[in-house]
């Protein structure tokens, strides 16, 4: 006699165990049991308004789920394998608390629309989760930013040293970065916060359903207009999978350039112990293992969204339980991007900046070479010629083993009769910084105001 499956009653034979083994998902979905519940419990209330469901059959039902929740988060609930996922777990448990009566929350209803439902009250939650990170991550680089207004570090173009630029217009850009992630993460959450329920297995139902009602319920904004899209949609776990590859990619950026400044070699920063490791076999190393966990990361996050890419690619309408098959990439790329997210800011709000150390390079880099080429341009000789003029005063500079600045008079004046005296204000490194007054340059009037700027919209998202 085969084994009674919920949706048992036309097989006469029990499931391979292979096959239970191979199709159920409860072993992860578990995880969306509080969405589950609340979906169920606005669904039942909504039964009632709608007349399937007397208030007090309604009252029953949200009563027996939230026994059935508190079971599972004192670790008394029993999951089952054969029960395949979160949905017919938790309707089996409700049947066995309140009885047959719980056989009529499936009304209207179809596991395509619950879980879609369930699915994306979780992501709109984790995402709002990302955003308060996002959040914490640019106020501790403000802070950051603001203590280094004056330290000064080689800007870098192909990884070679550029421009001076201050340490926080450095630090600053990041923040543009996780603020256009934050800001894509809000737009996405417009098309996760949209109700599915009412769609059914596909088609809609018969029954006078009101999804509005239930979106109302939950504090969800929009409503399916199609009911085959709304079962089959995961553009949104794809976007949100997306924006988390995004962050990732950002955070890895930053990883990089942590483990490079670390090396002895560059020594701008020295690790916060709290967030470094050791070598068991050699006893001076201090490794950025935080960073290059970060940085690895990155590419299981990214990995994630391909898998859901490939996964939708081919899929015909509607629902197919290949769809099954977008809960772990997202579950394993928010664990990622929430702990990263939590550690890039703990590590940076610790990590101490060398500034010496910052500026010696500074002074290797011929860094006021550009300085030079404008000064003459603004003497009104053409700037290519400028460019050649002050390329042979870099190499001569370099062969005599000094900087621009070090040279003397005499020496600069081989190459322009138009070098006077007032050459070496230009070539003071911090005047280079100093005067790059244009917006968004590196020069302390445009520093302040992107503090500024940070500044208000992080009270704006408080
Ligand atoms: N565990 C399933 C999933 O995640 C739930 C929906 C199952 N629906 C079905 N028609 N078999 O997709």
């Amino acid at each position: 006699m085969a084994e009674k499956k919920m949706w048992g009653g036309r097989f006469a034979e029990s499931t391979a165990a292979c096959m239970e083994a191979y199709s159920e998902s409860v072993s992860f979905d578990w995880q969306l049991y509080a969405e589950d519940i609340r979906g169920s419990q606005a669904h039942a209330r909504v039964l009632a308004q709608q007349g399937f469901l007397t208030g007090d059959e309604a009252v029953r039902i949200c009563e027996g789920l939230d026994m059935a929740k508190a079971e599972i988060e004192s670790g008394d609930f029993v999951w089952k394998t054969e029960m395949e996922d979160v949905h017919m777990n938790i309707e089996s448990r409700l049947t066995e608390i309140i009885g047959p009566l719980g056989g009529k929350l499936h009304t209207a209803r179809s596991r395509n629309d619950q879980v879609a439902l369930d699915f994306r009250l979780h992501v709109a939650d984790r995402l709002a989760l990302w955003q308060e990170r996002l959040v914490a991550l640019v106020e501790v680089y403000v802070a950051r930013a603001e203590e280094h207004r004056e330290t000064l570090l080689p800007g870098c173009t192909h990884f070679q040293p550029a421009q001076p630029v201050s340490l926080a217009h450095h630090l600053l850009a990041y923040c543009q970065m996780f603020k256009r992630d934050h800001e894509r993460v809000t737009d996405c959450l417009k098309r996760v916060r949209v109700m599915p329920l009412g769609a059914a297995a596909l088609a809609g139902t018969t029954h006078p359903v009101n999804p509005r009602a239930v979106a109302d319920d939950l504090g969800v904004d929009e409503i399916f207009v199609n009911s085959m899209d709304a079962v089959s949609d995961r553009d949104f776990v794809l976007e949100a999978v997306f924006d988390g590859s995004l962050i990732m990619t950002h955070l890895s950026r930053m990883c990089e350039e942590i483990i490079i400044w670390a090396n002895p070699n560059f020594g701008y920063v020295r690790l916060p112990d709290q967030y470094a490791t050791g070598s068991s076999i050699m006893p001076q190393k201090k490794n950025p293992d935080a960073c290059e966990l970060m940085r690895g990361k990155t590419g299981r996050v990214v990995g994630s969204l391909m898998g859901l890419l490939v996964l939708l690619k081919g899929l015909p309408m509607t629902y197919n339980r290949d769809l099954q098959e977008d809960k772990e990439p997202f579950f394993d790329a928010d664990k990622t991007v929430s702990a990263s997210l939590g550690i890039m800011a703990g590590m940076l709000k610790q990590i101490e900046f060398v500034p010496g150390k910052m500026a010696e390079t500074v002074k290797r880099g011929f860094l006021n070479a550009t300085e030079l080429a404008d000064y003459l341009a603004a003497k009104g000789i053409p700037f290519r010629e400028a460019h050649h003029i002050t390329g042979a005063a870099v190499a001569f500079a370099e062969a005599n083993g000094v900087g621009l600045e070090d040279m003397s008079l005499e020496d600069l004046q081989q190459f322009s009769d138009q070098i006077n005296d007032d050459v070496f204000d230009v070539l003071d490194y911090k005047a280079a910084v100093d005067r790059r007054t244009s917006p968004g340059g590196t020069g302390p009037e445009s520093v302040v105001f992107q503090i500024d700027g940070l500044k208000s919209w992080l009270t704006s998202r408080k």
